[in-house]
């Protein structure tokens, strides 16, 4: 397939510069909304005045059958094109003759590769938000089911305080509705302002509607500068950074079943479907989804990365080098694609171990800091409560004893404000449930949370309370 751009240059171009300079092998996925925008730029073009009304049939015809054929597989995409662009048009040229020559009037592929990016990503932002919705339901479901079941909350990863594993659970929930909110934000921003019609940076002569252009194609506006219009892939940078943050959540959900899988922890048992084997080891039982999730995420920022280093020297208007912009963005969104997709229903089939869970926060010490609050309540300062604690923690080590196996009279070896009800002050259940404060572990919070977090969801809404 030829240039579009032939006539200027003497002779042809090294295969090796056609072969370095072409898209098609990665903007060949933007054919649908290439051809949506020609459809609209022409039929802009007819109403205007600008080409016959005959020749926007004839293209509309044209296009319409390349997309039947490329769907029933008749035709296929020319690997030897430049980009998806060339394509398109010479393919329809082929095809319909003169009428094909007048499509591109008024427009170049900066505008136009403007536009398919954002029509492209468009759909691809919002079959994310379905999935990551999807997820957050399925988090709020095991919640539920978990939401009396006590488990240590760890801080350095040491056991530090009781928490229950609905809570835990909800924290990731609501990290994932604020992603959904910012994919929300950046998908309404690129939705704000349509490129079409920016021409190649400075506009054109021909009298075109681009608030027509603009609508049609589902924008709010056309973009007010047109040097701007081409120029620019913030909207790439923010959805890469919506997902980079996204993928950071999965990750550290990611790094916690597998701790949570692993003997050490026996937390969570993970369907045997989402888990994998070893070749040598049999009794092995792998949690390998967690791990490329984990893996996957540095894949990710390095394609924000790409993104913000690409752009940051350029001159405007369009360069070459924003044809980069389309195998990053393109790879962070496959990306999380495909993680979600093999996540939500690993997440959904696996099986909390609460006995395992409440025999870990047996242990550890993790009703230390309400051993400490009673005291406190009973008159003692907190600091001193919490040096006396301290004290009975490290005789309970050396003892191989837990703190509610002291007697009452070893209690008051400590303190003479230790009574009988202290057995229940630092039960663990109790230590959990009696954690009332707003947003804290108790089964009655987590279940609100649950609520709070659906309406969200059934709102549509992502914005927190
Ligand atoms: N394939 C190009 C890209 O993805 C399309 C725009 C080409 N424009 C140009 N002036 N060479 O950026």
């Amino acid at each position: 397939m030829a240039q579009l751009w032939q006539g200027r240059a003497s002779k042809a171009v090294d295969s090796r510069v056609n072969d370095f300079n072409s898209s098609i092998r990665f903007d060949a996925r933007m054919i649908e909304q290439d051809i949506r925008g020609s459809m609209v730029h022409s039929a802009m073009l007819g109403r205007q005045g600008v080409i016959a009304q005959s020749d926007v049939q004839a293209i509309h015809a044209g296009l319409r059958g390349i997309l039947d054929d490329l769907h029933s597989g008749a035709l296929s995409i020319d690997p030897a094109a430049e980009d998806v662009h060339t394509f398109v048009e010479q393919t329809l040229t082929a095809r319909i003759g003169d009428a094909g020559k007048r499509l591109h009037t008024g427009r170049s592929r900066n505008d136009q590769v403007a536009l398919d990016l954002r029509l492209y990503l468009r759909g691809e932002v919002e079959h994310l938000q379905t999935q990551l919705r999807e997820l957050i339901g399925v988090l709020c479901t095991q919640a539920e089911k978990s939401a009396g079941y006590v488990m240590p909350g760890y801080t350095h990863l040491q056991r530090a305080q009781p928490v229950t594993f609905g809570h835990q659970l909800m924290a990731y929930a609501w990290m994932l509705l604020r992603d959904l909110g910012r994919l929300r934000d950046a998908q309404a921003r690129m939705d704000a302002e349509c490129p079409l019609g920016s021409g190649a940076l400075a506009g054109t002569t021909y009298p075109l509607d681009r608030f027509y252009t603009a609508q049609e194609l589902g924008f709010a506006a056309p973009c007010a500068n047109s040097i701007d219009g081409v120029s620019d892939r913030d909207f790439c940078i923010e959805i890469a950074a919506a997902l980079a943050t996204c993928m950071m959540h999965l990750s550290r959900l990611s790094e916690e079943v597998i701790l949570w899988c692993s003997w050490e922890f026996k937390f969570i048992e993970l369907d045997d479907a989402f888990t994998t084997g070893s070749s040598i080891m049999p009794q092995k039982k792998n949690p390998d989804v967690t791990e490329l999730i984990r893996g996957k995420t540095g894949r990710v920022y390095g394609d924000l990365n790409t993104l913000l280093v690409m752009m940051k020297g350029i001159p405007l208007a369009y360069d070459k080098d924003m044809q980069e912009d389309k195998e990053a963005i393109f790879d962070a969104v496959d990306t999380l694609e495909l993680c979600l997709r093999t996540v939500t229903p690993m997440l959904a089939t696996m099986t909390p171990l609460p006995a395992n869970m409440r025999r870990a926060a047996a242990q550890g010490f993790i009703n230390a800091t309400d051993c400490a609050d009673y005291l406190t309540k009973k008159g003692m300062p907190f600091r001193d409560a919490y040096k006396c604690t301290g004290t009975m923690v490290a005789a309970c080590i050396a003892a191989g004893k837990t703190l509610e196996e002291l007697t009452l009279d070893e209690f008051k070896q400590y303190s003479d404000l230790f009574a009988e009800d202290v057995y229940a002050a630092i039960d663990l259940s109790a230590c959990c449930e009696g954690r009332t404060s707003y947003g804290g572990p108790t089964k009655a919070s987590v279940l609100h949370q649950i609520e709070l977090v659906r309406d969200q969801l059934s709102k549509g809404a992502t914005v927190a309370h």
